[in-house]
């Protein structure tokens, strides 16, 4: 049977989960919808003259050959958009966040769960290679024991002018929900365990007149004593640069990842083997494992909780950052 998808918010990130659905086996769009009519148009023709739109997502979500749909619309939407899709009826891929706040995440854990319908939050980076590579490597034990994670991204501004909704706290959530919340999950994902204290402090490198950090470390303690320290920022000059590194230390070896790009090299007592880095295929990746976990009713690789919890550390974050204090989180 052939799974029928629909896409809400035909924005930047739409593009490329619908780029990914194209390669997705026994999946069809079958239409689009944004609240700009323009753009779902647009966005439908561009993809195949079959393609239904509409400048509503309640009238996607009432056809009836659309089994899941793929929300690609602002953070501050999630909640509203994801639960109007559950009642309809209709499997759900989310980009992240999940939510914007506690209570909301909750409320669709449940309503996922007391309909028997899957609702994957989109941790993309969990399928990228260097994000699966390492889980592999970590849970394989190649590592040892894991101890400690450092991730750090550092990058210009992309974001565009004062009137994007992504500076905007009550659009977004700010930073550490917009971005943070991929880095908060990997390094949790990783280290397989229980964070239980967060400590953060957060930086206007941009302008002071800024609204939302676009620079913040958060430092995560967890269950058994490891730790991980996530570095992010959106601000650092020159505009267009990119630096990314990554150390993941266990007690039988590290792995590192170069500062230049997303490739890595992991060194242990046995060797070092090289490790590939393809942006796309993390959508692949992600919209086949959604689309296969809901055609058969399976669970998704990413759990509703998954994005509960990444946004409890979020939060948790911008709370230490102003109180300048840790604050513990409950599992
Ligand atoms: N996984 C990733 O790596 C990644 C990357 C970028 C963005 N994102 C996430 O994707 C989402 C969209 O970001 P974007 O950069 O594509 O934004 P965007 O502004 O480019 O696109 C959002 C689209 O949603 C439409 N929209 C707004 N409210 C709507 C509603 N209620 N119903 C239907 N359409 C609506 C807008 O008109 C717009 O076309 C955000 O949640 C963002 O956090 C994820």
């Amino acid at each position: 049977m052939t799974f029928g998808v629909g896409v809400v918010g035909t924005g930047a990130v739409a593009q490329l989960h619908l780029a990914a659905l194209r390669k997705t086996p026994n999946a069809r769009l079958v239409g689009v919808a944004d609240v700009v009519p323009d753009r779902a148009r647009s966005a439908a023709i561009a993809y195949s003259k079959d393609v239904r739109w509409s400048g509503s997502a309640a009238e996607l979500f009432a056809w009836p050959e659309v089994d899941g749909v793929i929300v690609c619309t602002p953070n501050r939407t999630h909640a509203e958009v994801v639960a109007q899709a559950l009642t309809a009826g209709k499997h759900v891929l989310v980009e992240k966040p999940l939510a914007l706040d506690l209570a909301s995440a909750d409320r669709l854990v449940r309503a996922a769960e007391s309909s028997g319908l899957v609702l994957m939050p989109g941790h993309t980076h969990r399928f990228y290679d260097y994000g699966r590579q390492i889980k592999e490597w970590l849970d394989a034990g190649r590592l040892g024991n894991p101890r400690y994670v450092r991730l750090s991204i550092s990058t210009g501004w992309i974001w565009g002018g004062w009137g994007s909704w992504v500076i905007d706290p009550a659009e977004s959530g700010g930073h550490l929900l917009h971005n943070g919340v991929h880095m908060l999950d990997l390094v949790t994902w990783w280290l397989g365990a229980d964070p239980v204290q967060v400590m953060a402090r957060g930086q206007k490198l941009t302008s002071s007149h800024l609204q939302i950090w676009d620079y913040f470390h958060v430092v995560i303690g967890y269950a058994g004593g490891a730790a991980a320290v996530v570095e992010f920022s959106r601000g650092s000059r020159p505009r267009g640069g990119v630096e990314r590194s990554l150390t993941v230390a266990g007690d039988a070896g590290f792995l590192t990842m170069p500062a230049d790009g997303w490739g890595g090299i992991l060194r242990t007592d046995e060797g070092t083997s090289p490790l590939g880095f393809d942006g796309q295929q993390g959508f692949d990746r992600e919209v086949a494992a959604w689309v296969q976990a809901a055609a058969h009713r399976e669970p998704s690789p990413v759990k509703p909780q998954d994005g509960r919890r990444a946004v409890q550390l979020a939060l948790a974050a911008e709370a230490s950052i102003t109180a300048a204090r840790p604050v513990r989180v409950d599992s």
